[in-house]
């Protein structure tokens, strides 16, 4: 057994919890859950997605650290010596292959909505300086954003960037620290704006939406979504986590760091909720209406009120982009590491080949706004056809398969010494069961009903 990785190692259980949560919070908690929750009407759609959080999202997030802490490598290499040492067929290869493309999917169009963020930071940056125009029409100033191909190709450049410089660093210099002060510094301005949220009067009205369920808005394209965010939130399905695993010192109990991270982060998304609904019922936009643009174009509306609203609006979206920076880095770093363990590249050289791949497929999303906006694959533009074939599709898929590997063809003395043994017996039974057969059940349910299958 492996007791560290080529990669490097995290120094801690603490900085392993810090860098996951980074990785799960993101722009999938501030800026999808929002908008993805408004476009399924709320209610139902919530509590649909905290039963897979908790049913589906935990048990695959204990499989995915596993697995990683097991083979000590990157996904593909990992799953390679493990189903050998197993005995099984290398097939399972191909989980980690699937992760690595969901990957350079997901970061090619997060980087672009990565790229706003850091656009309206600095838009806010200038008029704090006062050299920017007051943003008076949020939603003028987003359509023209998403107008201009070539300030939203320089703003997702900027960010492939940022991403690419740490991850060319490797796993202990840069991330740690930056998550440790600024990830809390977010969630401090989350808890503000939850305040002006309280004090707006539409609180109770947010409240509503997002947790009485009305059921008639329940359908198995409906659960699919549910599951898919949970599976983005939590950066599933992918195997990021899995690779996070590979760094993780042999002596951290997984279920309590698993738990740890799925908790905090289904808090920052349940929050974000909280503080941007009653801003979206305030100034009158129709929560049903939500829309990619959501939180770009009303919380605007709310920094033009508030006391030192201009600083406050560009400290939250500086914040958010570094929490989505956060996240971008687990999406390089699995292929990241293959390449370095399969090819002769140094880890600098392979971080930029993947940030190259990515930006160009980025490229894809940036003109799905503007010069390809006629563009449609079954109904969606180029830039939710990604998102829906990744969330929707690959880490569904990639989490069923996870589960499958760790309850299956790990042999249980594997898992059980894993998961650690003090953790109580009908625990571990409950995991090994939600993994072997809860799980990949429910996925292939819903997956099947979403197909109309039956
Ligand atoms: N979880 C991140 C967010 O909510 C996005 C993310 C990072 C991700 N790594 C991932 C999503 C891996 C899926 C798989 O913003």
């Amino acid at each position: 057994m492996q007791t560290s990785s080529i990669h490097g190692m995290w120094s801690s259980r603490l900085a392993f919890v810090l860098a996951a949560t980074g990785s799960a919070v993101g722009l999938g908690n501030i800026w999808r859950f929002p908008y993805i929750t408004s476009e399924n009407g709320g209610g139902a759609f919530v509590l649909v997605y905290l039963v897979c959080i908790f049913l589906v999202g935990l048990p695959v997030m204990f499989s995915e650290i596993v697995i990683g802490r097991r083979g000590r490598m990157s996904p593909i290499n990992s799953l390679k010596e493990l189903s050998d040492d197993a005995g099984k067929t290398r097939a399972w290869m191909g989980l980690g292959v699937l992760g690595v493309i969901a990957g350079f999917v997901i970061l090619s169009f997060y980087s672009v909505v990565a790229g706003w963020t850091l656009h309206y930071g600095f838009l806010y940056f200038k008029e704090l300086i006062g050299m920017g125009q007051p943003i008076t029409d949020p939603a003028e100033t987003f359509t023209g954003l998403l107008a201009n191909a070539g300030e939203l190709t320089f703003w997702h450049g900027l960010f492939m960037l940022m991403t690419v410089a740490v991850v060319a660093l490797g796993v202990e210099k840069g991330l740690e620290r930056a998550v440790s002060i600024l990830m809390p510094m977010l969630f401090v301005l989350l808890l503000i704006l939850l305040g002006y949220g309280i004090q707006t009067g539409h609180f109770m009205e947010a409240v509503s939406f997002l947790f009485r369920p009305d059921w008639s808005q329940l359908s198995f394209g409906m659960v699919v979504t549910a599951l898919g965010q949970a599976f983005f939130t939590l950066s599933l399905g992918m195997c990021a986590i899995m690779t996070y695993g590979a760094y993780l010192p042999s002596n951290a109990n997984i279920p309590a760091v698993g738990t740890t991270v799925a908790i905090s982060d289904t808090v920052v998304a349940l929050i974000a909720g909280l503080a941007i609904f009653p801003v979206v019922i305030a100034f009158g936009i129709d929560p049903a209406g939500g829309g990619a643009g959501l939180i770009f174009t009303s919380l605007p509306l709310a920094f033009a009120e508030m006391p030192f609203g201009i600083a406050y609006g560009m400290a939250f979206f500086l914040l958010l982009s570094v929490a989505a920076w956060t996240s971008s880095i687990s999406l390089m770093e699995p292929a990241t590491a293959y390449l370095v363990e399969s090819t002769n590249l140094s880890r600098k050289g392979a971080a930029l080949c993947v940030a190259a791949v990515a930006w160009m497929l980025g490229l894809v999303s940036v003109f799905s706004f503007n010069l390809w906006a006629e563009v449609s694959i079954g109904g969606r533009s180029l830039m939710d056809a990604k998102d829906f074939v990744t969330s929707e599709i690959m880490l569904p898929i990639g989490g069923l398969l996870t589960a499958l590997f760790a309850g299956w063809a790990l042999s249980s003395a594997i898992s059980r010494e894993e998961l650690d043994n003090k953790m109580p017996n009908w625990a571990y039974t409950a995991w090994l069961w939600l993994a072997r057969v809860g799980a990949p059940g429910l996925i292939l349910i819903v997956m099947a009903g979403r197909l109309e299958l039956f």
